[in-house]
């Protein structure tokens, strides 16, 4: 991925939103602003502190609208949102359809969940998720005994993305269907309780909190339960820095970069980065021995 630019750094009057945020039974980390580049430890008993809803909207990764982290709120708009469909499909669903947007707000309850996030390049935020959770939707597509994993496909349109063929297709994501099924796994439809922008991934996207922000595919329109592991869009990018699993962890570091800590968008400092990304408790049962690094790729 691009090295990130120094240009993007929130100032210290970004008004922060002072609602509470916590996280249901998950381990909370808080960035305290220490001096220069002291690190802060992770505390456990501490909630999260969201991200304002304004850095969360303007600080992006959609490389179909531009490489630099402004480009995608200043492009995304030409992203037509509403009708949106997404298609569930692959031999491992007994049961394929086509969903209009609508209907699947209409069927699932949008569910609130805050949750860390930390990006690959070493730089994280905690954001306030709307969305329903992604077992829900592969359950109703009844997954039969083929259904090994879940590919994610999203949108991909000339006229409406300025940057659309930067990989040479549709952004592509993968999941095992174990991970899939992981309550953590959310489809988000929005954050701070209002609609996704475009530049988050309108109108709905993954959002994976134990694993690098590369895989929560944005703006997606097919589902897929799959028998082969999927190739997905950084992996085939650049198999030697990005694998399928991109599980988080600060033992494994980037070959460009040390994943030891990261940088708190909007705040001064930085902070450890922890196993699994603060949630080993609801994901580590999904993965082999540490000493396995293949979970790490
Ligand atoms: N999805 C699509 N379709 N295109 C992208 O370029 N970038 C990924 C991921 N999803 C990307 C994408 C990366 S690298 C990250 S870190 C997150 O989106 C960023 O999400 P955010 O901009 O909401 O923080």
């Amino acid at each position: 991925m691009k090295p990130i630019p120094h240009s993007m750094i929130t100032s210290e009057h970004n008004f922060r939103n002072r609602r509470h945020f916590i996280a249901s039974g998950i381990a909370a980390a808080i960035a305290l602003p220490l001096a220069g580049s002291l690190l802060a430890s992770a505390d456990a008993s501490e909630p999260l502190k969201p991200t304002p809803l304004e850095t969360i909207n303007s600080y992006n990764n959609y490389y179909e609208f531009g490489f630099d982290k402004s480009d995608p709120s200043e492009a995304a708009k030409t992203l037509i949102t509403s009708p949106w469909t997404v298609e569930i499909t692959g031999a491992g669903a007994d049961k394929k359809g086509a969903y209009d947007l609508a209907d699947i707000y209409g069927e699932y309850a949008i569910e609130s969940h805050v949750h860390r996030f930390r990006c690959v390049e070493a730089w994280s935020m905690v954001i306030p998720w709307n969305g329903i959770p992604l077992h829900k939707l592969i359950t109703a597509a009844q997954p039969n005994s083929r259904a090994k994993y879940v590919r994610f496909i999203t949108a991909n349109d000339e006229t409406q993305m300025p940057n659309a063929n930067w990989s040479g297709g549709p952004y592509t994501e993968g999941l095992t269907i174990e991970e899939a099924m992981n309550p953590l796994a959310l489809l988000a439809t929005g954050i701070y309780d209002k609609p996704l922008e475009q530049q988050t991934g309108a109108p709905i996207r993954l959002v994976l909190p134990w694993k690098y922000g590369f895989k929560s595919a944005k703006s997606i329109v097919r589902i897929e339960l799959v028998e082969q592991m999927p190739k997905t869009t950084w992996w085939q990018q650049n198999p030697r820095e990005y694998g399928f699993y991109a599980n988080v962890n600060p033992d494994h570091d980037h070959p460009r970069w040390s994943q030891g800590s990261e940088r708190v968008i909007g705040e001064y400092g930085r902070q450890r980065t922890q196993l699994y990304n603060g949630y080993a408790n609801e994901v580590a049962h999904l993965y082999g021995a540490l000493s396995d690094r293949r979970y790490f790729y």
